[in-house]
């Protein structure tokens, strides 16, 4: 089952169920600081201690989350054994803390890399600083409520968004917007050296076979969201997370939207499973102050049923370099149908202030289902 062939079925049953049409709007301005009908909550922070044993490490987090965790009902058994250290004892001690049987907890922290459509962009002002910002599109075919118009998961997620500060002796290594209880990093900062966010990347050529193989016994590629989580907690720079995230042998293609410290230091890597074929960076002598990604190759135009690209790119292009800042990037964030029903967070993230801040999101009617 390809991920683009069903993101169409999906669209066609949706679209004949209940026709949405195309819904776009001017850029928004002024939406921040979160305020309104797109801003459905704040996001709690939890410390979670390197130096703890891995199945210590999510106790406090998941007693809290217990009963959201808990209303996942999916099952995927038995593939713990095969994730790698730490991964396969933090999931366990999540499924111990939580009482959610052990293949739930499994399936919970490897559909992400099935379900997401997002919004990814790293803009540079004209001082040099770095912004990242992210929309988290959580939920695609998971169930669309048609008399509330909404995603039944994406609904049930958004309870479950945390942010959290991963530390060693009481420090922080970095942080994270994070699923309570999904060990693997999708939106992280390593504060004055690099962020980093992960999108899905919808391939013709073999986005299941790596997963196929892993299950199958053949284990040399990595899960994505594990790539991050080990590039957050042990690179030290810009260069070595590009490096390792073009480099490492994967189990399905992915873009990693990265950010340095200084200026020039912005890109998006487009992964298959084994190679980098593209690494796309910030050019301020090629005008390009910015590089955005949603779901789909640069250098290809995005599905027509699908182009948070275009409508992204025209408000940062009217923003101007000069204006960006957190603020101005939660607008463009913030504009249908870059945000859309299935938007779980927003993430801001500003490296060398060490910042990161989130935001549940809502996108009231009308409002494109993604
Ligand atoms: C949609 O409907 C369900 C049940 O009918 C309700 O629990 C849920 O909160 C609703 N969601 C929204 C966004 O209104
Ligand atoms: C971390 O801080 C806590 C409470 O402030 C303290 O009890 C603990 O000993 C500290 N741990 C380390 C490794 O410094
Ligand atoms: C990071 O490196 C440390 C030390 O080598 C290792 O114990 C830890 O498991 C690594 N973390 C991840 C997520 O790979
Ligand atoms: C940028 O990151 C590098 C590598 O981590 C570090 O050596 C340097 O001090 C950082 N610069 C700033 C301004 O934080
Ligand atoms: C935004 O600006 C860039 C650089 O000038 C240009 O290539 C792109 O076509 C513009 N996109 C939109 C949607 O305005
Ligand atoms: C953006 O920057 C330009 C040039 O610095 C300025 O004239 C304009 O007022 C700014 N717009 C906003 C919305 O801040």
């Amino acid at each position: 089952m390809d991920r683009l062939c069903c993101l169409l079925l999906v669209s066609l049953s949706v679209v004949s169920a209940q026709f949405v049409p195309p819904y776009t709007e001017e850029c928004q301005t002024g939406m921040y600081p979160p305020k309104g009908p797109t801003f459905k909550g704040s996001v709690t922070w939890y410390t979670i201690d390197l130096d703890l044993p891995p199945s210590e490490r999510w106790k406090l987090i998941i007693t809290d989350k217990k009963a959201e965790v808990r209303v996942l009902h999916v099952l995927f058994p038995l593939i713990v054994d095969t994730l790698p250290y730490p991964f396969n004892e933090e999931i366990k001690g999540i499924a111990t803390s939580s009482g959610v049987p052990l293949g739930e907890v499994v399936l919970y922290n490897i559909f992400y890399e099935i379900f997401t459509v997002c919004t990814s962009l790293v803009a540079e002002d004209s001082n040099g600083n770095l912004i990242h910002g992210r929309n988290m599109d959580f939920g695609l075919f998971m169930g669309w409520d048609m008399k509330n118009r909404s995603w039944l998961i994406t609904e049930k997620l958004k309870p479950l968004v945390v942010n959290i500060d991963f530390q060693r002796r009481n420090k922080t290594v970095f942080k994270s917007t994070n699923f309570a209880g999904y060990v693997g990093m999708l939106t992280g900062i390593k504060p004055h050296a690099f962020t980093l966010t992960m999108n899905e990347r919808f391939s013709l050529d073999g986005g299941y076979i790596g997963i196929v193989e892993w299950i199958l016994g053949n284990r040399d590629g990595m899960w994505m969201s594990f790539l991050t989580r080990s590039v957050l907690e042990n690179a030290t720079s810009y260069e070595e997370a590009k490096n390792l995230l073009a480099q490492t042998k994967l189990l399905a293609p992915a873009y990693f939207i990265l950010g340095g410290n200084q200026t020039g230091q912005g890109c998006v890597i487009t992964r298959s499973r084994v190679l980098s074929l593209d690494i796309w960076e910030i050019e301020l002598k090629l005008g390009r102050w910015y590089v955005l990604e949603t779901n789909y190759d640069h250098w290809k135009e995005p599905l027509f049923l699908d182009n948070r690209r275009t409508p992204a790119m025209k408000c940062m292009n009217q923003t101007m370099q000069a204006n960006i800042s957190l603020k101005t990037v939660y607008d463009v964030l913030s504009t249908k149908p870059v945000l859309n029903k299935l938007t779980t967070y927003t993430t801001l993230m500003d490296v060398n202030k060490g910042k990161l801040e989130s935001y549940i999101r809502d996108c009231p009617n009308p409002c494109m289902p993604w």
